[in-house]
């Protein structure tokens, strides 16, 4: 998606060779307009899936996660990091280690927005390790319903998350692929033609 990697290459700051920080459009600012595009994006790489709700985690995969579902007429969840004061009953978890931060988060959502009859589209800012993916897929199983499709905002193809997403064979379709960050520099993979 030639937009948002042109927005990369004029706001994004490479902090090292593994971290692109995107916090002027994406992770702490958002570009709405941006967000509106990344979204119908996903819609259209996704339409035959007959997609009936967005799954997401906070906090920076509300925003393309929102947009993806507005252009689908579908509704979003997002799966909470932090235990929330109302969701109490009902509740699906799964652990998801982030390698980036050295941390455990529980994950969760409620049963209640998630049915066996559904089939979910996973949004997520961020493919790194692919922990986060792995933990969303494991809440749509438990809540018995199936997942349509994964989509990514970026994806780092030089770490180890895309291989592991997608060796659960899903279909993940990342809108940036970043192939490396050496030398201060983001270099992308080669885009395949989307009809
Ligand atoms: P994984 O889910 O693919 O395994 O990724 P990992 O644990 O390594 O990443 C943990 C957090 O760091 C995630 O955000 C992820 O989006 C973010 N992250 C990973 N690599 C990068 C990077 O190169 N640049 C930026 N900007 N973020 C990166 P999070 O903790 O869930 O944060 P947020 O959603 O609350 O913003």
């Amino acid at each position: 998606m030639n937009l948002l990697k042109n927005k990369i290459n004029a706001e994004g700051v490479v902090l090292s060779e593994t971290v692109l920080k995107v916090d002027s459009f994406l992770n702490h600012q958002v570009d709405p307009e941006l967000m509106l595009e990344i979204g119908k994006e996903f819609a259209h790489r996704f339409k035959d899936q007959g997609i009936t709700k967005v799954l997401t985690i906070e906090s920076s995969g509300i925003a393309p996660g929102v947009m993806a579902a507005l252009h689908m007429n579908v509704p979003l969840v997002f799966a909470r990091k932090k235990k929330s004061l109302t969701l109490s009953e009902g509740v699906l978890t799964s652990k998801v280690y982030s390698f980036t931060k050295q941390e455990e988060n529980t994950i969760s959502i409620s049963k209640t927005y998630i049915k066996e009859n559904d089939r979910v589209l996973l949004i997520d800012d961020f493919l790194a390790n692919g922990q986060a993916a792995l933990g969303l897929i494991d809440l749509v199983k438990q809540a018995g319903a199936e997942v349509a499709g994964i989509g990514i905002v970026i994806e780092k193809s030089f770490q180890n998350g895309g291989k592991l997403v997608r060796e659960t064979g899903y279909r993940v379709e990342s809108l940036a692929e970043i192939q490396s960050l050496e030398n201060g520099k983001v270099r992308f993979k080669q885009e395949k033609v989307h009809a």
